[in-house]
């Protein structure tokens, strides 16, 4: 048997594990683990990165094959994006500027724009399309330090689109295997299609009896079943239905909840078992409180707050009730079109009231969370444990939040620990 490989990881400046408490406020980088002029070496496992030693730079540690010079630079767990609905065609400029002029998301919908435009353009859109628009995204996200994504379906709302979107999903897989994990979440109840306008109901009926059971069986692996509780989307007793389907296809639920309103969609997710609950702008005291003592992951969406005009989560008021925290960029053509997760985790501080330590491990540690750990990434870096990173061209893990809009990436560095 030939020699694992194994790179030593030279000259970090300041490392940030983002191990350590899950839940409640941080206020120092020690509290997630972090220490300055250090090395670490990693090694091949079963085409996996495993970190096995992390010691200081003056130490001899086990002897590599080869290095890697960070001169002084920032590493962190690989980023977690763990909320997109990244794979659509077309795009809604005219639509926002519309709302920017006063019109609102509700109204626009109910006149056939909104989700119902984005699923006429991405019906008629072929798989290569699909493939090339959504790689244009995860690029973007690659150069902001991302090595996690989590896509939705959704806009397809027929069988055959919503195969199609998995589809594009496993190309994308394939396409990014070296450099992203992709976890692919099967949203049929993302929006009642055109079809169905008169009888919503039905459109329920045949997500969970057909559109659901389709997905599933398809060859392309389908981690979670998501579903937008609220108000003109899918009521508490439609949603239901979706997650004991769901749940008997083996698939985990997450679902929308307080986007617009609160419609009870929150301890309703919770009692269910959801792994994560999503936007959380409308929740009330007590269903933070009742986020704050269960395990279901309170995934926040600042920069769809922003695009939106409306009012942020309460962050600050989760972590301080011990809830699980994550953060996401939410991209999509409606609500939130962007892939910056930095900068979502920046708004998480800025508008959201987390401190940096907060809004790191909201990207990091607690986004792996809301994604259930997906190929053994903990979102953390710990001996023992799958090696993923991002390097930052800084010198500090505060320039993570003073470098506002744009902090500078290194990920060129490590480009040798992308899988074989
Ligand atoms: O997460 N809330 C539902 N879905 C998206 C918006 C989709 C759209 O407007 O196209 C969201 O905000
Ligand atoms: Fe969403």
């Amino acid at each position: 048997m030939s020699r694992p490989d194994r790179i030593r990881i030279r000259n970090i400046g300041w490392l940030v594990p983002c191990r350590g408490r899950e839940r409640g406020p941080l206020q120092e980088w020690s509290q997630l683990g972090a220490r300055q002029d250090c090395d670490v070496v990693v090694e091949m496992q079963n085409d996996t990165w495993i970190l096995t030693w992390i010691g200081p730079a003056d130490a001899s540690g086990p002897a590599a094959d080869s290095d890697i010079d960070l001169e002084g630079r920032l590493l962190t767990p690989g980023l977690i994006d763990c909320h997109t609905h990244a794979v659509y065609a077309g795009d809604r400029s005219g639509e926002f500027v519309q709302r920017m002029a006063g019109r609102s998301y509700q109204d626009i919908a109910a006149s056939g724009g909104g989700i119902q435009a984005t699923v006429t353009a991405t019906r008629q859109a072929t798989v290569q399309e699909l493939v090339d628009a959504t790689s244009v995204r995860l690029e973007e996200m690659l150069a902001w330090g991302v090595r996690v994504v989590e896509i939705k379906t959704g806009y397809g709302l027929d069988v055959p689109t919503e195969m199609r979107l998995l589809q594009v999903i496993d190309l994308l897989r394939r396409k990014y295997r070296r450099r992203l994990t992709v976890v692919a979440t099967a949203m049929p109840a993302h929006a009642i299609p055109p079809e169905f306008s008169s009888h919503p109901a039905a459109w329920t009926t045949r997500v969970c009896e057909v559109v659901l059971p389709t997905m599933a069986q398809s060859p392309v692996h389908v981690d979670f079943c998501d579903v937008f509780v609220e108000e003109g989307y899918f009521d508490l007793a439609s949603a239901e239905r979706i997650a004991q389907a769901a749940s008997a296809l083996g698939l985990r639920l997450k679902a929308h909840v307080d986007e617009f309103a609160d419609i009870g969609a929150l301890p309703w997710a919770i009692e269910r078992g959801a792994t994560s609950v999503e936007h959380l702008l409308q929740t009330s005291s007590a269903n933070i409180r009742l986020l704050g003592q269960s395990n279901t992951v309170a995934v926040c969406l600042p920069l769809t707050s922003l695009f939106l005009r409306e009012p942020v989560a309460r962050m600050r008021q989760l972590v301080d009730a011990g809830a699980l925290v994550a953060v996401a960029t939410d991209c999509n053509p409606g609500s939130s079109n962007t892939t910056n997760l930095p900068l979502a985790m920046q708004m998480a501080v800025l508008a959201g009231r987390l401190t940096a330590q907060e809004a790191l491990r909201a990207v990091t540690r607690c986004a792996a969370l809301a994604l259930g750990e997906p190929d053994g990434f903990a979102g953390r870096l710990q001996v023992g444990e799958p090696f993923v990173a991002t390097a930052f061209d800084m010198e500090t893990p505060d320039d993570l939040f003073y470098q506002f809009a744009s902090p500078p990436m290194a990920s060129w560095l490590l480009e040798p620990l992308w899988r074989p």
